[in-house]
């Protein structure tokens, strides 16, 4: 077995997070490149609970716009690889990403949780209750913005700054559960995402890191392989018994 391969017992459980490097071979921008905006924009203006109350129109035109890219941009050959471990692992696998980009339902994966929410849903500004509706519509302006059942209008069905991650029991029931934690294309600067791999770690997983850059957390990792998700992960898994 290669050096830089990852071997999966048969009774091995994988837990999978991504974060926006997987989707940047697709060609979405990732959110901390070096000029520390994203897509333009400072953090605050658009991805926070106050920013949705002080400028909605701004708000919906990013989440717009990030809609119009998204459905432009294919999966990766990094996202098929991941369809392709959970079709060999079944029950056996889970992926957790902390992206809102659709490209690993796309390519093909099934027990996944989007943790910060999903560009193709839309729910109560109001939080009256009413479950997330699917809602791919690039808005051209706030007056196009479409209405909750109850009234209100809807927003993205995004998990702003200051906001609870969404799963997050099922998580850490799968995390628990891991024997090995595969990390890919995120830089480790958000929580709680960035502590799974120490939730894992203590739990005795094997813990592993994909991605051109270290990330932060890399000291807790007990393997980096460097480089670029859509290169390194077809073939990287060696699945055993
Ligand atoms: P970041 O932009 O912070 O980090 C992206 C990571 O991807 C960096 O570490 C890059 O080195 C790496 N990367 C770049 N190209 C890659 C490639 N081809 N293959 C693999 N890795 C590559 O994005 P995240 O860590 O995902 O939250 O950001 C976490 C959260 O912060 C996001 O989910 C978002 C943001 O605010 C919300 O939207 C709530």
């Amino acid at each position: 077995m290669a050096a830089e391969m990852i071997a999966i017992g048969p009774s091995d459980r994988v837990f999978v997070l991504t974060g926006a490097g997987i989707s940047a071979e697709s060609g979405l921008p990732t959110f901390r490149a070096s000029d520390g905006l994203w897509a333009g924009h400072r953090v605050e203006d658009v991805c926070t609970p106050e920013a949705l109350v002080e400028n909605p129109a701004l708000v919906w035109q990013f989440y717009s716009e990030r809609r119009a890219q998204d459905e432009k941009a294919q999966p990766n050959a990094a996202h098929k690889a991941l369809a392709e471990l959970e079709e060999r692992l079944g029950e056996r696998f889970f992926l957790c990403t902390q992206n809102v980009d659709d490209l690993h339902e796309r390519a093909g994966s099934r027990r996944m949780v989007h943790m910060h929410g999903e560009l193709a849903k839309s729910r109560c500004e109001d939080e009256c209750g009413r479950p997330p509706v699917e809602d791919r519509r690039v808005y051209r302006s706030l007056e196009e913005v479409g209405r909750c059942a109850c009234g209100a209008r809807l927003r993205p069905h995004i998990v702003f700054f200051g906001e609870m991650p969404l799963e997050m029991s099922r998580i850490e029931r799968e995390i628990a559960e891991c024997t090995v934690m595969v990390v890919i294309g995120t830089s480790g600067s958000v929580y709680p995402a960035a502590n799974f791999v120490n939730w894992a770690r203590s739990a005795g997983a094997r813990t592993m890191y994909i991605g051109p850059e270290r990330p932060l957390n890399a000291h807790v990792f007990s393997q980096i392989v460097e480089g670029k998700a859509g290169e390194v992960l077809p073939g990287l898994f060696e699945i055993q018994g």
